[in-house]
């Protein structure tokens, strides 16, 4: 559910008309719903409302600094993996024991940033990594808090470039090795282990590898905890899906997420940790991009648009599906087949392919839905075409969350050396 609907023939977010935003913001942009977002965290947190539970927003799916306020003042923490991501949960005010930091690659300066600030946990991926965070630790004479990431070895049956809880993948420990692992950690000075992690996947749309891993993760808690490792919390990842067409693949609501999550945790005395991302920001954020030219294709009809695969990578990337709907509302399509296509030079740059598409002309805007996740955070500049606006709706508000890069911005920047 979210706040992107026509009135009077019109998209609007929220009570703003999509096309009064477009025309002082120009094209394209991405456009987020305060109330969608507010929504989606409530839902939750409520669902956890009778037990302690953190739900730690994974910043990477969208980073903005208003968004990460909004998270902050809902009570929310957040899941970072870089310093970067760790600097801007700080900065939009969340508190550093609401922040856990995941990540395989964590360097020396990472987690001495985050043991300063006195982060909530490190989400550890592997030895090598705990004896590092042991060794910083020391030096700077404090104790790390520690999870362990746990790799299940289910198969989470999403998309093999987002699966993360495989065997072959390069994620966490096996679980068959846990048991060593927090053995090390407690023969470690400066190693804490508050907590155990997982995460499988994401846009998982079957409720089913959540279950299956979850029954391990609640052995896995008792069994080491005969072996005298107390664990705090546990920490179940995100990875919960969202509708991106009205196709079968039909994600599980909220509600029956959180049941899982309970049914099988729920006896534990365990604080639980949830790093929910897609779920949250997917769908309080759209696209909005302009048709430069229909073009009229010896096989199919190309809708080029003023947005590129710089601008929203999913669809080349991940072959995603992203619904597309007109402004102006049209409820006849076309009959011949299309796809939408961005400016940048590669086969690969599309948003939408082989879809019945609405009728469009030169001028009309088109809105591509559920890009509020891995949207914005993933653009680039490729081609050299600037970084683009992000605006927030409230109400019958909106605000640029983030003004378009300049030409100065992308240009600037490089330095040519004096001897050439
Ligand atoms: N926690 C960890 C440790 C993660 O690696 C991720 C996502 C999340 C939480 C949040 O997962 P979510 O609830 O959003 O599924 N760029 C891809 C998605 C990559 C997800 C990476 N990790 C896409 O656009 O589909």
């Amino acid at each position: 559910v979210h706040h992107f609907q026509y009135r009077h023939g019109e998209l609007y977010a929220e009570d703003v008309a999509i096309a009064d935003i477009a025309s002082e913001v120009g094209t394209p942009f991405y456009l987020y719903s305060r109330a969608t977002f507010t929504r989606h965290i409530k839902v939750m947190q409520e669902a956890f409302a009778d037990r302690p539970t953190l739900v730690a927003y994974a910043v990477k799916a969208n980073s903005n600094q208003a968004i990460l306020k909004l998270v902050a003042s809902l009570g929310a923490g957040a899941d970072v993996v870089s310093l970067g991501e760790l600097m801007r949960a700080e900065r939009a005010g969340i508190p550093s024991d609401k922040i856990v930091f995941s990540g395989v690659a964590k360097t020396h300066e990472e987690i001495a940033y985050a043991l300063n600030m006195g982060i909530k946990c490190f989400n550890a991926e592997s030895e090598p990594e705990l004896l590092r965070i042991n060794e910083v630790a020391k030096s700077l004479g404090k104790i790390a808090p520690v999870s362990v990431r746990i790799n299940p070895n289910v198969d989470a049956k999403t998309h093999a470039k987002i699966s993360t809880g495989k065997a072959e993948n390069k994620f966490g420990i096996p679980f068959e090795r846990a048991n060593e692992v927090y053995q090390t950690i407690a023969e470690c000075d400066h190693l804490k282990a508050v907590g155990i992690d997982m995460h499988i996947g994401s846009q998982i749309t079957d409720l089913e590898p959540f279950d299956n891993a979850f029954k391990l993760m609640a052995e896995l808690v008792e069994k080491l905890g005969n072996a005298g490792h107390k664990i705090e919390h546990i920490d179940v990842g995100g990875g919960l899906g969202i509708p991106y067409d009205n196709s079968n693949q039909v994600p599980p609501e909220p509600m029956a997420y959180a049941q899982i999550v309970r049914k099988n945790l729920n006896h534990l005395d365990c604080e639980i940790v949830l790093e929910p991302g897609r779920m949250v920001a997917g769908n309080a954020g759209i696209f909005i991009t302009k048709v430069e030219y229909v073009k009229e294709g010896a096989e199919r009809q190309f809708v080029i648009v003023d947005a590129g695969m710089n601008d929203l990578l999913r669809p080349t990337l991940y072959e995603s599906y992203h619904t597309v709907q007109p402004v102006k509302e049209d409820a006849k399509l076309q009959e011949r087949m299309g796809d939408v296509v961005g400016p940048v030079c590669e086969t690969g740059d599309y948003i939408a392919k082989g879809r019945h598409l609405p009728h469009v002309e030169e001028g009309d805007l088109l809105a591509v839905m559920s890009a509020g996740a891995y949207g914005a955070v993933m653009s680039g500049t490729y081609n050299t075409r600037p970084l683009c606006a992000e605006v927030m709706v409230d109400g019958d508000q909106f605000h640029i969350i983030r003004p378009r890069q300049t030409y100065e911005d992308l240009i600037g920047q490089d330095s040519v050396p004096d001897w050439l």
